[in-house]
């Protein structure tokens, strides 16, 4: 799929129907999301692929969100951030929790390619997930994100903000770009 196209079909899914995705695309969008980019490269993702039905029905109580519980697969992504502090000092959390962000998208838009589908799932009791998977203390859960076939009909993307409202030229609040002029000659 060009990617425009799967740009403008990316939405979030909350209904699946019980086809089972193929594992080799799951890989493949696995993949997509470790492609993304990385303060001073330093590998802080880390990702686990949940394919047992009682674990994914206990996350989807963590989560508090039944739909999840329909998904035959769950990637559950998580970030180490302790080598990107000891580069980074505080920065470097910030920096694995904004990787994890663009890994997630870039999956999301692997998964929207492959016709599969997803949606990011932020809200959840970490401890719940943790225990679960057993996932040390030190490790940030970022996102669950369930896998798919779409229900027929079961969503489309949301209108996004109009750019003319949150787009700024040169200076905060800015609306206009002013035409470039020449700098005058010395
Ligand atoms: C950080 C983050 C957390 C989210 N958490 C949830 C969630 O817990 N449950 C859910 O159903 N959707 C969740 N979403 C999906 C948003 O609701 C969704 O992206 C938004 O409504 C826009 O719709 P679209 O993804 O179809 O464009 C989350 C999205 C983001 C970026």
């Amino acid at each position: 799929m060009e990617l425009n196209k799967a740009i403008k079909e990316r939405h979030s899914v909350r209904r699946f129907t019980s086809k089972k995705p193929k594992y080799d695309d799951i890989l493949e969008a696995i993949g997509a999301a470790n492609s993304a980019p990385l303060a001073g490269n330093i590998p802080t993702l880390r990702f686990v692929l949940v394919s047992d039905a009682e674990k994914i029905n206990k996350i989807a109580e963590a989560c508090q969100q039944d739909f999840i519980s329909q998904a035959n697969y769950l990637v559950v992504v998580c970030s180490d951030s302790a080598q990107a502090v000891r580069s980074y000092g505080d920065r470097g959390k910030m920096y694995a929790r904004q990787q994890a962000g663009a890994s997630i998208e870039n999956f999301l838009l692997k998964i929207t390619d492959l016709g599969l589908a997803s949606c990011w799932t932020g809200a959840f009791v970490d401890s719940m997930i943790k225990q679960v998977l057993v996932i040390p203390d030190n490790v940030d859960v970022e996102a669950v994100l369930p896998i798919g076939y779409e229900m027929p009909k079961a969503g489309k993307q949301r209108k996004k903000t109009d750019l003319s409202a949150i787009l700024f030229f040169n200076k905060w609040k800015e609306k206009y770009m002013k035409p470039w002029k020449k700098p005058e000659a010395i």
